[in-house]
């Protein structure tokens, strides 16, 4: 007989064995695997006003809300936010709106805030699509938007849109790959009135407001929003062959969630889903045939890349000390790139030491249209680098370029 502390022991490990197996075989049920990755219901809309937007750190009417249609008639909700310039010059007016608040998009393009944007042919706007769970107003987000808003000068305004995926905050829907992406080209549709196939439940023919080139438009990414804007500007430009965006920006990005889950096992970072496994590559990849959603983000941005002609300023960054997505995740889609110009172009790179591991690399094309930048940066983890001032300084040197 053994003694009672094994049989304690047998039982408690055969015990965390089965909530493991269980957890992972259901984990490859749809639904539960969304409900994992995207996290939409962790939603603290269900309790927070989102039009309250002072308890976000704005001010009264500096942000617009409004609406924008979608695919699987999903109703998305957005702000767009004015830099405080702006919002100090305009103020008497935007306060004194009479019917101020959430509106579909072409009404509330008729209102004061989104005219300074839609009617300023110089004006920027910087669209973020932000991480997983959570909605807009969430954690960090906010001061994401204040730290891109501060770049914003009287001769050049940035404005910020955010919106939220389907499924998340006051956006009805439930998420999966097709519909987020869908959802990017839903708002991009809206702020430039494209004739694409949305744009129609978009736009009622008795409004009549300005538009935006998408040369006025950066998007930024976040964590999972790397891989919606990055899809985004793929599905703009490639499948509806629509104009390039001023820029895209990824902040600790991943190539996919197939090599995400791959490389946590293979590298030994933490491990949260497949390690357990190694002595199982069967089982491994019974698994990684089952994740529904695979948020490819490299192959998009390498075919973006072999199109001749097609525009594309793209910076990927990532911090050293990001424990949720180690930043060789970011660097795959730099190494991506290097692949897919395949010694084209020009290469620079800042020095890489030991003792001061930040650096940078990037890339021209030789005709100079297109660009990308990758940037490894000492600190700011995985949440506060949208935060942080090598964000703004990208930003700005983005906003230079004609
Ligand atoms: C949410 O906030 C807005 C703006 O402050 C306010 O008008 C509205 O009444 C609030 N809604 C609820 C349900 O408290
Ligand atoms: C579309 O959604 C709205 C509310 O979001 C709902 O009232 C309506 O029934 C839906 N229509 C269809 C065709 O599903
Ligand atoms: C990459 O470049 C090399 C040398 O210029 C060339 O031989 C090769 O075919 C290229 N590969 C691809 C996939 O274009």
């Amino acid at each position: 007989m053994a003694p009672t502390w094994v049989k304690q022991c047998f039982w408690t490990l055969a015990g965390t064995g089965a909530v493991y197996v269980l957890s992972v075989l259901a984990l490859t049920i749809p639904v539960l695997q969304r409900n994992a990755t995207y996290a939409h219901n962790i939603n603290p809309a269900y309790w927070q006003n989102l039009s309250n937007v002072e308890q976000f750190g704005f001010v009264h009417h500096q942000v617009q809300p409004f609406t924008v249609r979608s695919t699987n008639n999903v109703t998305l909700h957005a702000w767009h936010i004015l830099p405080a310039h702006l919002y100090r010059e305009h103020k008497e007016k935007l306060i004194n709106q009479p019917d101020f608040g959430l509106k579909p998009f072409d009404e509330a393009a008729e209102a004061v805030g989104l005219r300074l944007l839609l009617d300023e042919p110089n004006a920027k706007v910087v669209v973020s699509f932000h991480g997983n769970a959570a909605h807009i107003g969430s954690s960090h987000r906010p001061a994401t938007y204040q730290q891109l808003l501060s770049t914003s000068t009287v001769e050049q305004p940035v404005h910020v849109v955010a919106f939220d995926y389907r499924g998340f905050g006051m956006s009805t829907g439930t998420p999966n790959e097709q519909g987020v992406i869908d959802d990017g080209i839903a708002v991009m549709s809206a702020l430039c009135g494209s004739p694409d196939r949305l744009a129609a439940t978009n736009r009622s023919p008795s409004l009549s407001h300005s538009s935006l080139q998408p040369s006025q438009i950066i998007l930024v990414g976040q964590s999972l929003g790397t891989f919606i804007s990055t899809a985004t500007y793929h599905e703009w430009t490639i499948r509806l062959q629509q104009a390039p965006f001023k820029a895209l920006i990824l902040l600790a990005s991943f190539s996919s969630l197939t090599k995400l889950l791959d490389s946590y096992s293979i590298k030994g970072f933490t491990p949260p889903l497949l390690s357990p496994l190694t002595q199982y590559p069967y089982v491994q990849n019974w698994i990684r045939q089952r994740i529904h959603d695979k948020w490819d983000t490299a192959s998009r941005i390498k075919e973006m890349l072999t199109l001749p002609n097609m525009k594309l300023d793209l910076s990927i960054m990532h911090a050293k000390d990001d424990w949720e997505i180690p930043y060789h995740e970011g660097y795959m889609n730099w190494l991506a790139v290097e692949e897919a110009v395949n010694g084209t172009g020009t290469f620079t790179s800042t020095h890489e030491d030991l003792f001061y591991p930040e650096f940078t690399k990037s890339w021209v094309s030789d005709d100079g249209v297109k660009m990308v930048r990758w940037d490894k940066v000492r600190h700011g983890g995985h949440n506060r680098l949208p935060t942080s001032e090598h964000l703004k300084v990208i930003l700005y040197d983005i906003l230079e370029r004609q």
